[in-house]
């Protein structure tokens, strides 16, 4: 199973390339290989991550090109744009069809429209949203494996189900050959060309352990690493960085400092969005977002959490719903609604613009089973897979009943495979532009 299509290098500008990718031009960053025009790549995250021979190359281009085209008409079709206004407010009318025309949000309008409870209304927002995600960032879809290599954590977040406050959980920390095994199956068996390691923070495994098994699957596999151990500080940040990582993903959880601290044990918002800033500056690509539905957050929380997300240069967004763990302080709360969420996602994809990849997260597969397909047709363009090994899986309880928790990898793949070709997507990164 292919999750990036070869592209074919046409330019070479030191450590920039030009890559085609079926008459599509797009950049990607070299910073190991010895490349030349005319060799064949796999790029992810705007990054060369695998050079691919030339055989190889046009076996898989020969299966890919008339899906390809076929997915893109599929997805042209629906995500075609009707504005008919019957039904709706005019002055939602007239900022959907601003937006649809490329104008930027004002932060009124944004509020405006997720205070929207009218069905129709709500409909064509998604909608539009789609048509954006289609008209700047076509049909390809990022298909990312993710593997949870600790549940130990010493914070004590109220919202979160590993947190060093319950008692109940049994820990585990995958060793460094396991970490590299499950990515070695992730990537040469099941084709995955990015992979994000997930723990607790401070986890037991050491950095040292870490920019090993970074640099093994940077080196042996050829996949691009986004890191998620929580703050693990600046020093630590550039080491990995070093050893190949690319990208991280780091949530604010809020934008709003007070609930940040009440949720967050006492720990401060600023220290949060400082390591996420330290680690653009190094030069990651970052992935962060918020959680939907935690007490005390109003709709202007949500909208300035979309605008810090942008703010904070983010390569990918992740929002996800709150779901409440029997075993935490908020073990009481509902979520919120999956209408909720889709707004969300929509909203996203106004402010968010051209560039960004808007994450499907397991949290709201979990809340809605239609998360993936309502989601990917409301501006969304990026899933997750768990390829954790399924007896740590089950371990990694952020919140019950996590969906595909006790999937097997292939079906995973199978069914997130057959739902974008259902809506015309092609479960590839063609990498940054
Ligand atoms: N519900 C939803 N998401 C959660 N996370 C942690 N606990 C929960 C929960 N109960 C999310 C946090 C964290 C990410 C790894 O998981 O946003 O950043």
């Amino acid at each position: 199973m292919c999750y990036a299509i070869p592209g074919k290098i046409k330019s070479i500008s030191d450590t920039v390339i030009l890559v085609d990718y079926f008459g599509e031009e797009k950049k990607a960053y070299n910073d190991f290989y010895d490349l030349a025009v005319g060799d064949y790549v796999f790029a992810q995250g705007g990054y060369v991550v695998q050079k691919v021979s030339k055989k190889e190359a046009e076996e898989i281009l020969s299966v890919w090109k008339e899906t390809f085209f076929e997915l893109q008409e599929v997805d042209l079709r629906l995500s075609s744009l009707d504005l008919k206004s019957a039904g709706i407010e005019r002055k939602t009318a007239l900022i959907l069809d601003k937006i649809a025309q490329n104008s930027s949000l004002s932060k009124e309008e944004a509020l405006y429209l997720i205070n929207s409870e009218n069905e129709r209304e709500i409909e064509l927002m998604l909608k539009t949203a789609n048509f954006l995600r289609q008209k700047y960032l076509k049909n390809s879809c990022c298909v990312h494996g993710i593997i949870e290599i600790s549940n130990r954590c010493q914070n004590m977040c109220s919202y979160c189900g590993i947190s060093a406050n319950n008692k109940t959980l049994s820990r585990y920390t995958m060793t460094k050959e396991e970490i590299f095994e499950a990515a070695k199956e992730a990537v040469n068996r099941h084709g995955f060309k990015a992979l994000m390691l997930q723990s607790g923070e401070n986890h037991g495994c050491s950095v040292d352990d870490l920019g090993y098994v970074i640099e093994r699957i940077k080196n042996e596999l050829g996949a691009l690493v986004f890191i998620s151990f929580g703050e693990i500080g600046l020093k630590n940040l550039e080491k990995l960085y070093k050893k190949g990582a690319r990208g991280l993903l780091m949530r604010f959880e809020t934008s709003n400092p007070e609930i940040y601290r009440n949720i967050c044990s006492g720990n401060e918002l600023e220290d949060r969005l400082e390591h996420i800033k330290n680690a653009y500056e190094i030069g990651y690509l970052i992935a962060t977002g918020s959680l939907i539905g935690i007490p005390g957050q109003t709709k202007e929380d949500i909208i300035n959490d979309i605008y810090l997300a942008r703010d904070l240069k983010a390569e990918m967004f992740s929002f996800g719903p709150f779901l409440a763990h029997p075993e935490t302080p908020l073990f009481d709360i509902r979520p919120v609604m999956e209408k909720e969420m889709l707004k969300t996602l929509a909203l996203a994809r106004f402010i968010g613009g051209k560039e960004v990849k808007i994450l499907i997260t397991t949290a709201f597969e979990t809340l809605s089973k239609d998360a993936r397909k309502k989601g990917l047709l409301s501006g969304a363009n990026s899933v997750m897979i768990n390829v954790t090994p399924r007896q740590y899986r089950k371990l990694y309880t952020l919140y019950p009943k996590r969906a595909h928790d006790q999937e097997d990898i292939v079906n995973q793949i199978n069914d997130t495979v057959s739902l974008l070709r259902s809506i015309g997507r092609a479960p590839t990164d063609l990498g940054a532009s």
